[in-house]
């Protein structure tokens, strides 16, 4: 089988230099630049990896919460998955009906279950009894009819030590809490963990998951996650949609039941969609290393260095093939707060930059601007959007005002 690799060339800029010299001009530095045309193409990609009819696609929008993006998706027939009631609220913003919205978070107090609820989410997934005990307490005796209940499972010898889901020696008195109230339990949701490259992680373990599934008399739906991963480094092996695709759909065709399968893709989706622009604005050199300053930080893309993750960091001076020899030095991108960990990249091999430079920090579509924070107290950049060869706002620049808000000052 001739597998499609999600990620682009990715040791060359995203976009000419032009473009985003203009973007910059337009909109300010730094700024999160996503391309709606890639995105796009990747929904159609992982729609068509996975042929089985039955299949829901549920955008995690954990990864990124942006309105503009959402349409996106919903415009390719995705609904939405969701971890928080934040999630919920966003995606009935960007127009996705309740019934296309699949919850699947924790530990939601009694305020915010009836909440969830009253919004009219339709399928839900618990990862402990308490949880499903509680949404069988509050539900509204007219929602019934409508609603799909599951359990996120929790299987040590596939996820871990994990503190999320059910183990199935659990699903007993979940199966007897929910008849209790005149209810099915019809779900299973099954997570690898975020950011699992290897295909193999997920296929093996499908007989397993379905086995698993088995044991609900009433079982409808399995819900095969998440996690699927981005591999990030240019030279790193991505996750094979269509292996995972066919397998899938061979195991759950060949029960011979009406199963409904839901795929929730968070970073695979919307990573490699996203690159974070920002400029030059000072250079020194200690012995070898050259130690760029940029006008962004890590609290308006904390994944590299707080998180641990990697994220590729290009300049237009490499792929410029008309500039003269250069050569690569090791180089640390370097936040603008003197925070210890403040680094965007750390030991790249760029060539000498100089005040004004773009660097273009790749793969910021998850996770990106999601987790980004006013710790450091540095508003938070603009996000735009390419889409048929024009640029467009989709989230204004904060401004210091913004570091004010609900602080009481008159007292
Ligand atoms: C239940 C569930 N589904 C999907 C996701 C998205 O994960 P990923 O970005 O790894 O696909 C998450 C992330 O926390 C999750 O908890």
């Amino acid at each position: 089988m001739v597998s499609n690799n999600l990620t682009q060339n990715r040791l060359n800029p995203p976009f000419s230099r032009e473009l985003a010299q203009e973007l910059l001009n337009n909109y300010g530095s730094p700024l999160y630049v996503y391309n709606g045309d890639r995105l796009g193409e990747t929904i159609k990609r992982i729609t068509k990896a996975v042929s089985y009819p039955r299949t829901q696609f549920r955008f995690a929008s954990v990864t990124n919460g942006n309105i503009a993006l959402l349409k996106i998706f919903r415009s390719f027939g995705w609904g939405l998955h969701a971890n928080t009631p934040g999630d919920i609220y966003l995606g009935l913003q960007a127009g996705f009906d309740p019934s296309e919205v699949v919850y699947s978070g924790s530990n939601l107090n009694r305020t915010e279950m009836l909440q969830v609820l009253n919004w009219g989410v339709t399928t839900l997934n618990f990862d402990s009894l308490a949880q499903l005990q509680l949404c069988c307490e509050v539900l509204p005796r007219r929602r019934e009819k409508s609603i799909r209940l599951g359990l996120r499972l929790n299987l040590p010898e596939i996820t871990g030590d994990s503190r999320i889901g059910v183990r199935p020696e659990e699903f007993a008195d979940a199966i007897a809490l929910t008849n209790e109230v005149g209810l099915k339990l019809s779900g299973l949701h099954f997570y690898r963990g975020t950011g699992t490259n290897a295909t193999a992680a997920f296929t093996q373990v499908i007989d397993t998951v379905i086995a698993i599934a088995q044991q609900l008399p009433d079982w409808e739906y399995l819900d095969f996650g998440g996690g699927f991963g981005y591999p990030y480094h240019h030279n790193k092996t991505a996750f094979d949609w269509e292996i995972f695709g066919a397998e899938l759909t061979e195991r759950i065709t060949s029960l011979g039941q009406k199963i409904d399968l839901v795929i929730e893709p968070g970073r695979s989706a919307i990573a490699g969609c996203a690159t974070l622009l920002a400029q030059v604005v000072s250079v020194k050199w200690q012995g070898e290393k050259q130690l760029v300053g940029v006008d962004t930080s890590v609290a308006n893309l904390s994944v590299p260095s707080v998180h641990g993750g990697y994220r590729e960091i290009v300049t237009w001076k490499q792929a410029d093939k008309s500039s003269i020899p250069y050569s690569l030095f090791t180089t640390d991108i370097c936040g603008n707060t003197t925070y210890s960990r403040d680094y965007l990249g750390k030991n790249c091999q760029l060539p000498v930059l100089e005040i004004g430079d773009i660097v273009a920090i790749l793969d910021v579509g998850a996770y990106g601007y999601a987790m980004s924070s006013h710790f450091l107290h540095r508003p938070k950049p603009a996000e735009v959007l390419l889409e048929n060869g024009t640029h467009r706002l989709i989230r204004r620049r904060e401004d210091y005002s913004v570091l004010l808000t609900n602080q009481v000052l008159d007292n």
